[in-house]
């Protein structure tokens, strides 16, 4: 059976080429918009019908209550290489969970967490639509747990909480191959959590970014 990490990336693939089969009209037959829209509805429909829960991980000893509803975490002049981290929120069945908080923390680029501030810690407040996003930097590494990495704890109405954390399919401790070692020293257990990262260097500062959807499951 195929991992969650690959049976999503063969999902993105799939709905990427039909996507773009559609936008430049090449869709069997010429159908009508109207037959390509539903077409492509039925597809998003069946992809969030198999969606499954984002992995568990630990919550960690520096989770701390109380951080601020702040989008961006960057200061200018700090250093740290900048990160903007985003995704869908959903449940399993591909609803929206309208009023989800989305806390999450990490690391500075030394691998120190703030544990007297609220440096790096944000609780998102999304009233509304399907989405979160966060400016931040990538975090260091530290001994304990050395993969880089971003902790969430996700709350929503009519859902269980979700504790996950993000890693970056880019960090060294993966050896460029996470598939292969994403369990190295049993300290990741789903290859799903590491992400694909890209670096987006046009009319901007190059920054890396990161897209995690968030799958809840129902309550
Ligand atoms: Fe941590």
């Amino acid at each position: 059976m195929s991992s969650p990490f690959q049976r999503l990336n063969t999902t993105q693939r799939r709905r990427e080429f039909l996507e773009r089969t559609i936008v430049r009209g090449l869709l069997i037959g010429g159908a009508a918009a109207t037959s390509q829209s539903q077409l492509l509805g039925f597809w998003q429909q069946a992809e969030a019908q198999a969606a499954k829960p984002t992995a568990t991980e630990v919550l960690g000893p520096f989770f701390k209550k109380g951080a601020p509803n702040a989008a961006n975490l960057r200061v200018a002049g700090e250093p740290g290489f900048p990160l903007k981290i985003s995704g869908r929120i959903m449940n399993t069945k591909g609803e929206t969970v309208p009023g989800a908080r989305v806390d999450l923390w990490h690391a500075d680029y030394k691998g120190i967490y703030d544990v007297h501030g609220y440096r790096f810690r944000s609780k998102l407040a999304i009233e509304s639509g399907t989405t979160y996003a966060c400016d931040t930097i990538m975090p260091g590494h530290y001994p304990d747990r050395p993969p880089q990495h971003v902790h969430y704890l996700i709350t929503a109405p009519g859902c269980k909480p979700l504790i996950t954390q993000l890693y970056f399919a880019t960090d060294p401790f993966f050896e460029g191959d996470p598939d292969k070692h994403y369990n190295k020293r049993g300290l990741v257990t789903h290859c799903y959590n590491i992400r694909h990262v890209t670096l987006l260097d046009e009319n901007t500062k190059p920054h890396a970014a990161v897209t995690f959807d968030l799958i809840l499951e129902k309550a």
